[in-house]
């Protein structure tokens, strides 16, 4: 049966209609219980949804939604280890990496907890050594910097997570991350280093993504112009990965490649060894609490009822407000400097698992799926691009995440900060009309003929949708539970909307001109099976190279 079939799908278009006419402030008028209804608390956060469209009968619909889509029985078989990662016929096992019951789970009859365990002690074993200068270079020498080679899922999650938790790094070794093929970046981080003092770490689940092996091919050639050592590359180079043939044929030493498994999707990978760069500037211990963190989400979204389940609330509210409402984008907005790559982060969590248009079965989708994700600190949004979202005729749902403590709190600085967090939500959520903004401008004394012209510029109409996600402080745990909170959503919209959230299908085809491009620019030469843009421009790149 098609979604569109399902009753609760009927009711909610329904309710949508009605609520192009209703304004949130006369739902909170109604409802002065509409905070206690709509929020979630959690050990480490607290979520508030009330400024949303909703009343209690969408809520009821939504989660009826979601029970006529069967979430919580998929969220079983995905923590069961069942192939729920239907194109690629895999598990989808990220949840086991932070599994810290100790249960057996097991994929094709092969238990995989006591592979993560195995993993994880050779982690801690590498982490302790290298953190008590054990680990020397080919000189003997201490290592002072790590340079982190991947790109996508094994770029974003640890260097996000390494920018939000800078605060409990104790400077033991300097991280930094080379993603971009463009020489530009690896060459300027390469630029101050003393090769005899860096250690790659080459992340690639496939080890076969250009961008990854270029880099990393041009930080083995810097390595070994600085030294005639064969053997110095076994000191340099540590690799994570599925492939351990490509590993080892690049020359990184056996006992230096950490395992991954292909039941874990590069999007959602930070848990694994991926994180070894986290692991490596924090220590084993604060890792361990980003695991344990996620873990407890995990907990929760497993344990607790629809209704108050935040994932699945938060999942439910997007497709309320994108396939009901319409609204075909969502902003991230941090009031947490540690969060500055959050909105980056969640781009490609939630777009490369989400952004489909063809169902389960293949059949195209006839209604709106996941909205384009976007967004960067709040606070600086302010002063760029909050104009649209307060005025533009494009309603953007956003959520909003602050913290209650500052892990760096300087006098004045957080309640300025914060004082912009909570009256955002509630300018976007009330807004202001033209009766209010020319009582303001008579009030202060302003002509009829200034009032009449201006009057229209300043109204704010309002209602427009935003989460508050208010966490205690930044730290791993919090961190950990707030990443699986956004994977965990990510993982019930897929479900709702019936798409296959943990497939990629869409960058492989941009990926396989690339290389055949590739070989054009290489060889000086043009390729008329281009249509006449494509052609022109690469014509037009070889005339001025
Ligand atoms: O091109 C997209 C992608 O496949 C992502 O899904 C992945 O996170 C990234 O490339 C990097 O892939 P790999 O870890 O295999 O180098």
């Amino acid at each position: 049966m098609s979604r569109r079939q399902l009753s609760s799908w009927q009711q909610l278009e329904f309710l949508a209609q009605k609520k192009q006419t209703q304004h949130m402030n006369q739902l909170f008028d109604d409802d002065p219980d509409r905070f206690d209804k709509f929020s979630i608390e959690l050990p480490n956060m607290l979520l508030d949804y009330s400024k949303n469209l909703i009343d209690s009968e969408t809520m009821l619909v939504l989660n009826a939604l979601a029970q006529a889509t069967h979430v919580e029985q998929w969220r079983d078989k995905m923590f069961a280890g069942e192939a729920i990662n239907l194109t690629e016929e895999r598990a989808v096992l990220h949840t086991a990496l932070r599994d810290f019951s100790q249960q057996k789970i097991t994929i094709d009859d092969k238990d995989i907890a006591q592979q993560i365990q195995q993993q994880l002690a050779k982690m801690k074993t590498f982490v302790t050594n290298f953190r008590q200068g054990h680990w020397l270079g080919y000189s003997g020498k201490r290592i002072t910097d790590i340079v982190n080679i991947g790109v996508g899922g094994s770029n974003l999650g640890p260097q996000m997570v390494t920018e939000a938790l800078k605060h409990y790094s104790d400077n033991t070794v300097n991280v930094h991350y080379v993603s971009n093929v463009d020489g530009a970046q690896i060459v300027e981080i390469l630029r101050p280093l003393d090769p005899r003092k860096v250690l790659f770490v080459v992340s690639s689940k496939t080890f076969t993504t250009t961008e990854t092996m270029t880099n990393a091919q041009t930080a083995l050639n810097w390595l070994t112009a600085s030294s005639f050592d064969p053997k110095a590359i076994e000191k340099h180079f540590v690799a994570v990965t599925v492939n351990q043939k490509n590993a080892l044929a690049f020359g990184i030493a056996k006992e230096n490649i950490f395992k991954m498994w292909d039941w874990v999707g590069g999007r959602f990978s930070l848990w694994s060894a991926i994180g070894l760069p986290v692991a490596l500037d924090l220590g084993f211990d604060k890792f361990e609490q980003l695991l344990l963190g996620a873990y407890e989400m995990d907990i929760h979204f497993k344990q607790t009822p629809l209704e108050k389940n935040m994932p699945v609330i938060m999942a439910l509210l997007s497709v309320w407000n994108t396939t009901f409402l319409g609204c075909k984008s969502q902003a991230i907005l941090p009031y947490d400097q540690t969060l500055h790559m959050l909105a980056a982060y969640l781009q490609q969590a939630e777009m490369e698992s989400n952004g489909k248009s063809v169902t389960w079965n293949g059949t195209p989708v006839d209604y709106p799926t996941v909205p384009s994700i976007w967004g960067g600190l709040g606070i600086n949004g302010q002063h760029a691009f909050y104009q649209y979202l307060h005025q533009s005729n494009n309603v953007v749902p956003a959520d909003f995440i602050g913290s209650i403590e500052s892990v760096t709190p300087v006098k004045g600085h957080h309640e300025t900060l914060m004082s912009n967090f909570f009256a955002q939500t509630q300018a976007l959520m009330t807004g202001v009309n033209e009766e209010q903004v020319r009582a303001d401008l008579t009030a202060k004394g302003r002509s009829q003929e200034y009032i009449d012209k201006l009057a229209p510029h300043k109204v704010h109409a309002g209602n427009r949708p935003t989460n508050t996600l208010l966490l205690q402080r930044i730290d791993p745990k919090t961190l950990g539970s707030l990443i699986a909170l956004y994977e965990h959503k990510i993982f019930v919209q897929g479900i709702v909307l019936e798409i296959c959230s943990f497939d990629q299908w869409g960058v492989e085809l941009g990926k396989g001109l690339a290389a055949s491009i590739q070989q054009e620019l290489s060889a000086q030469e043009d390729n008329a099976e281009h249509d006449c843009s494509t052609s022109r421009l690469i014509a037009y790149y070889h005339q001025n190279k």
